[in-house]
């Protein structure tokens, strides 16, 4: 084998990497890209993604093509489709530690990302991939954070970008940016689940090119949220990692990371992985509750539309995460969301709300004694605040009289704030 390929989950059917489709041509499986052990050792391959970046070459400079031996090392500079992407902080807030439970929570902030969520880095790789193969357009079925950056990153490549989106359960952020980015965006009367069966279908029969997660070249992108963080932390493998989960894409991805850290010898043990799902949109934490016996299917209800999901299509593979990490799968309620969101927000960090979901996750685990207070943790927040203004300036009319962040209206005479004041 030279270079990265793409192999059948299902049957192991291998094809090359210039291959279009997502799915298996003999049995319909997902596909995902193997890779030969790197020839460099540990320290070797740590000494390569390390690198002050503003003095590193633009691919260096990113978050995710600095880990481009994990990714594909067979590219050129000049093939990246790259802003840059990545690099996102690791911030610590003790009114957060508070709320969650935990002393010392780690937030791994994907928000600081281009277009303000975490799919910059697989968008990154699908569109260079997109690129390479000479595709005449890119498509995904998006519940608005794909989909802006599927806009971006296709402007950037000069590629027609098509995105099929739920009709009213996109936030309003990330509808302007799909629009703004010049995507042609499709209004379907229809769940997310719907527009992504609807998106895989166009794409086999019209030939365009799919960038959902089930694209497995975004998830080799994703991946690199949990090498960064890794490298953040010194290579040193904190108790776990606590992500929202909706489609499964980056809860396949975080356990194909660490597998292959591990393996590589880049880490000596992993860390155990936490999805956290809306309690109305929870199948794959009712099938961990079940030990997976089932595959759950439901009709999704959540504010924290990001994560209003379903059907996530990456089930088979999130669930090999949870069983090699011995991790777990649980539900919160958009109570519990919103208030998360709420401190995370007052802390001046800010989220969107199906970000707020792991931090929610974190106090409910921590309640429940599965996560020790002593745990080192680290939650991801998954996009910015931005990303849904429409549930902040629902605050404007909240009837919550002691909602402290609500703005206050004045008449404008010093005397008006003096009162305010006290
Ligand atoms: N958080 C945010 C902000 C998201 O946008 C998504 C997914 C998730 C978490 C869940 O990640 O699907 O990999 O389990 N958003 C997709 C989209 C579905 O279309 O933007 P997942």
């Amino acid at each position: 084998m030279s270079g990265p390929m793409a192999q059948c989950a299902d049957c192991a059917q291998r094809f090359d990497d210039r291959t279009v489709a997502s799915t298996c041509a003999a049995c319909g499986g997902l596909l995902e890209i193997i890779h030969e052990r790197p020839v460099l050792d540990a320290d070797a391959l740590r000494q390569e993604f390390f690198g002050a970046c503003c003095t590193r070459p633009q691919s260096m400079a990113s978050g995710v093509w600095r880990f481009r031996r994990l990714i594909h090392g067979g590219l050129r500079d000049d093939e990246l489709v790259s802003h840059p992407e990545g690099n996102t902080p690791l911030l610590h807030r003790p009114a957060i530690d508070r709320y969650a439970g935990v002393e010392g929570l780690l937030l791994k902030h994907e928000g600081h990302n281009p277009t303000g969520s975490f799919k910059d880095r697989g968008m990154t790789v699908a569109v260079t991939m997109a690129k390479r193969l000479g595709a005449r357009a890119v498509a995904c079925a998006s519940t608005g954070n794909t989909s802006a950056a599927l806009a971006s990153y296709a402007a950037q490549a000069g590629i027609p970008a098509l995105v099929f989106i739920p009709e009213g359960n996109v936030a309003l952020g990330k509808l302007a940016q799909t629009i703004a980015y010049g995507a042609r965006t499709l209004l379907v009367d229809g769940d997310f689940d719907a527009c992504l069966r609807l998106v895989r279908e166009s794409s086999e029969q019209l030939g365009v090119y799919l960038v959902n997660s089930i694209n497995p070249w975004r998830l080799e992108g994703q991946k690199t949220i949990v090498l960064e963080l890794l490298q953040q932390l010194g290579w040193t493998v904190p108790d776990w990692i606590v992500l929202p989960a909706g489609n499964l894409g980056n809860t396949a991805a975080f356990g194909k990371a660490l597998r292959e850290a591990h393996d590589w010898g880049l880490i000596d043990r992993l860390p155990r992985i936490a999805c956290v799902q809306a309690a109305g949109a929870a199948p794959f934490a009712l099938g961990f509750a079940e030990q997976f016996a089932v595959r759950h299917r439901v009709t999704p209800h959540t504010v924290a539309t990001a994560i209003k999901i379903g059907d996530p299509a990456s089930w088979d593979r999130a669930v090999r995460t949870l069983l090699e990490t011995k991790g777990v799968a649980i539900s919160v309620t958009d109570a519990q969301i919103l208030a998360a969101k709420a401190v995370i927000d007052g802390a001046g960090v800010g989220c969107e709300p199906a970000s707020a979901a792991s931090v929610a996750g974190v106090r409910e685990l921590r309640a429940a004694g599965t996560i020790a207070p002593t745990d080192r943790v680290v939650a991801v927040l998954t996009g910015h605040v931005l990303k849904d203004p429409g549930i902040l300036l629902d605050r404007m009319t909240s009837e919550v009289a002691d909602d402290p962040h609500r703005p206050t209206r004045i008449a404008p005479n010093v005397d008006a704030v003096a009162r305010l004041l006290g």
